[in-house]
């Protein structure tokens, strides 16, 4: 893809600089995100989970500023270890992205405790450990915080319940941060996208036929079809999206470098518009425009007959 695509810093803002730290970097979103900072003029600290993934991306970096960490975020000695090496080697951070991101989808009948708590913990519990360990550097940069979030931070969609419930968790947290952290000199931005073709899509897919596999089979047959059809437009969706990594990236980079960066940032237009009907729309209205996804559910009638 080429990074030319990606336009620079808006008149007014901050000339981009100094270090960054992209978690989820090894593919999609943070990837790009990690190569287009990198073009820009940023120091990057790519976090990967893999070596592999690290050093396939020094291969792809093409101005020496990018270099590699393994993190898993919700491992805190990974995350403490990350804080202690951009202190040795920056002494400051000027951005941190919270990128990283998994979905677990499903009807939540077929979603169980652990399933649950691995989601929240990746997409909200691992950023905000990245966040206080990371915040004394960002203090010291007057650096700003970058969370993504998800369309799906203030809609919730069905068979996506829990997914939808980490991103408004994500929301929530960005608020409060962003208003706790404001008289301090660090900004607090969220950057939200829309539906954007990246691998996540082909596991959401895989986990969501699992959730159904997981499932004992007379629930999981009160879903199957409606879950099957719902996973397959998801992915027809992703592919139809005229919303691109480089678009997100761009709008990473707007976030880090607005002269006044705002709360929200959609990287998307279906993005801005499923917040905008939420806001708008009484429940009522809401839940019908979400029938259609839910129509092929079943009645304990209709049940698999599968023992
Ligand atoms: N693509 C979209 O349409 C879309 C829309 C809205 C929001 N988003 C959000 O955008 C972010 C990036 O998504 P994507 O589409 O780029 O997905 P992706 O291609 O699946 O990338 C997800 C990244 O998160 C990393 N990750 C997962 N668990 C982690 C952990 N415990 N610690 C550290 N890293 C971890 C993955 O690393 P491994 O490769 O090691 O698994 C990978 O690098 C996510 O937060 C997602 O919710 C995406």
């Amino acid at each position: 893809m080429s990074r030319n695509r990606v336009r620079g810093p808006r008149r007014g803002s901050i000339p981009p600089y100094g270090p960054v730290l992209v978690t989820g970097a090894s593919s999609g979103l943070g990837r790009e995100c990690a190569l287009e900072l990198e073009h820009r003029g940023f120091q990057v600290l790519a976090g990967v989970r893999r070596e592999e993934d690290g050093e396939k991306l020094l291969t792809e970096s093409q101005h020496g500023r990018l270099r590699y960490t393994v993190i898993d975020i919700t491992d805190d000695a990974s995350v403490q270890a990350s804080a202690e090496l951009v202190e040795d080697r920056w002494g400051g951070l000027r951005g941190l992205v919270n990128n990283a991101g998994i979905c677990v989808p499903g009807p939540l009948e077929c979603i169980d405790g652990e399933q649950f708590r691995r989601q929240l913990d990746v997409n909200v519990v691992g950023h905000l450990a990245m966040i206080r360990a990371h915040l004394p550097l960002l203090r010291r940069s007057n650096g700003r915080i970058v969370n993504v979030t998800s369309g799906l931070g203030k809609a919730a969609v069905p068979f996506l319940g829990a997914y939808s419930a980490a991103q408004f968790a994500k929301e929530a947290l960005s608020d409060a941060l962003r208003r706790e952290l404001g008289p301090t000199g660090v900004h607090v931005s969220v950057v939200a996208p829309g539906a954007i073709l990246t691998p996540i899509w082909t596991k959401v897919s895989r986990a969501g036929e699992q959730a159904l596999a997981d499932t004992a089979p007379p629930v999981a047959g009160l879903y199957r079809s409606a879950l099957q059809a719902f996973l397959e437009g998801n992915a027809q969706q992703a592919m139809a999206s005229r919303t691109t990594p480089e678009d997100f990236a761009r709008t990473v980079l707007r976030a880090l470098t607005d002269a006044r960066p705002r709360a929200r940032y959609w990287a998307g237009a279906d993005a801005r518009r499923m917040a905008r009907l939420a806001r708008l729309l009484p429940d009522p209205l809401l839940d019908r425009r979400f029938r259609a996804v839910t129509a092929l559910v079943g009645t304990p009638g209709t049940a698999d007959p599968r023992p």
